[in-house]
């Protein structure tokens, strides 16, 4: 298949397109390097450098033998879209290429625009490049389960049926963002669906959960393979944080109660998920959605197995309750179904003590490069 990826430098992007190129497909990648961009001015560079697109995938090949095509531009303008999608004719795009952090979006209106603008725009764009130069075209779009926010009644995979007054009718599950970044995604959500129902676009939907782990296949071949590693308040998610605290003698930064539910999935669970999409696409006029994660955790509960394994290798962790920076239940009901995937052939790998040590000991390999400064939250909702 010839497979366009929207933020192909990305933490998930750039490990996507390895294997993806590695089964065999044609690969191109596109990014303007917004989130490398971003870092820099925010001070929140990743713990491990990265190299660019040109020499990653110069490596990659090198290594392999497979190619991947780059291409480096922004998928917010309109004519970069189009001349892409004229020469490459993609028959499946991989939508990465958003501003993917919650608290980035919340520091001010700078900041809240570029995501608003930068996530509606590129997949405005991928809509009409779709419509106008590749009908047919798979969009395998990367939601968020955050989407959903976190409802007292169980959450559904995308739709949910309604009785009201007599009559039924299947609706969007209702969603309610606790950031702008998240709430850039339901607009996401509802202009495919618009397009799916008026056009007749195939859509799958991933609502995914916060993605962990740094091993892939294709990513260990070579050290310089490696994907992005942040650990900051701004770009880290919460278990990065953790394991970056426990190795530099941190305590480890609990948010509030620490009650808060979400469901994680390892890194090379994204992959197959993406993989099993794209090898089953959504019909035309379709909007599949998907929720993609493949164990639930409380954010104590990722504290205290941070704590346990790290105590076995040796680490002195603590734990410390902060208030909470973000506005968001800190007790809630969690009960999310994810049997799509299941269906489809996912094979989980689970976040073992094994998987957890593994991680402590990478980043342990860098902690001369942890820099304390960007640990403790510096992004308040209000
Ligand atoms: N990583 C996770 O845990 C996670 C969880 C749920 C959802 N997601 C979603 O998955 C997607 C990828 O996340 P990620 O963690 O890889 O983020 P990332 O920031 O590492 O990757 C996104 C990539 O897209 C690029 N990009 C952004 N805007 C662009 C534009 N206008 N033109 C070209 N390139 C652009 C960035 O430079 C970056 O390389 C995001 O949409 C995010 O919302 C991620």
């Amino acid at each position: 298949m010839r497979i366009l990826i929207l933020g192909g430098d990305g933490y998930l992007g750039w490990p996507t397109a390895m294997r993806l190129a590695a089964r065999g497909h044609d690969v191109m990648v596109i990014d303007n390097y917004l989130r490398r961009t971003l870092a820099r001015e925010t001070s929140s560079l990743p713990l491990i450098d990265t190299p660019d697109l040109a020499e990653r995938t110069a490596i990659y090949r090198s290594v392999s033998g497979f190619e991947i095509k780059v291409r480096i531009g922004d998928c917010a303008d309109p004519a970069v879209m189009a001349r892409v999608f004229q020469e490459f004719q993609p028959e499946a795009a991989v939508h990465y290429a958003e501003q993917p952090s919650a608290p980035f979006s919340m520091m001010g209106f700078d900041q809240a625009k570029l995501t608003l603008t930068n996530n509606l725009g590129t997949t405005f764009n991928l809509i009409w490049s779709v419509l106008q130069h590749a009908p047919g075209c798979h969009i395998v779009k990367l939601g968020t389960l955050g989407e959903y926010g976190t409802p007292n009644i169980d959450i559904e995979e995308g739709w949910i049926d309604i009785e009201h007054r007599g009559r039924s009718d299947r609706f969007l599950f209702p969603r309610q963002g606790a950031s702008l970044y998240h709430t850039t995604k339901i607009m996401d959500t509802d202009l495919l669906w618009f397009y799916v129902r008026t056009y007749g676009l195939r859509v799958t939907d991933l609502m995914q959960g916060p993605v962990y782990g740094l091993d892939t296949k294709e990513a260990d071949a070579d050290p310089r393979l490696i994907p992005n590693f942040h650990y900051d308040d701004i770009f880290g998610t919460v278990l990065n944080r953790f394991l970056v605290q426990a190795v530099a003698g941190i305590p480890l930064t609990v948010y509030g109660q620490g009650g808060q539910t979400r469901g994680f999935l390892n890194l090379e669970d994204t992959l197959q998920c993406v993989e099993l999409a794209l090898k089953t696409p959504a019909m035309p006029g379709q909007l599949r959605v998907l929720n993609q994660y493949t164990e639930l955790f409380s954010v104590n509960e990722l504290a205290a197995r941070v704590k346990r394994v790290g105590g076995t290798m040796g680490m002195n962790v603590r734990i410390a309750q902060l208030p909470n920076p973000r506005k968001e239940r800190e007790e809630h009901y969690y009960n999310v179904r994810n049997q799509g995937l299941i269906d489809l052939g996912l094979k989980p790998h689970y976040l073992t003590d094994d998987v957890l040590g593994r991680l402590l000991a990478r980043v342990f390999r860098y902690r001369a490069a942890i820099d304390p400064t960007r640990i403790q939250p510096r992004v308040r909702w209000s």
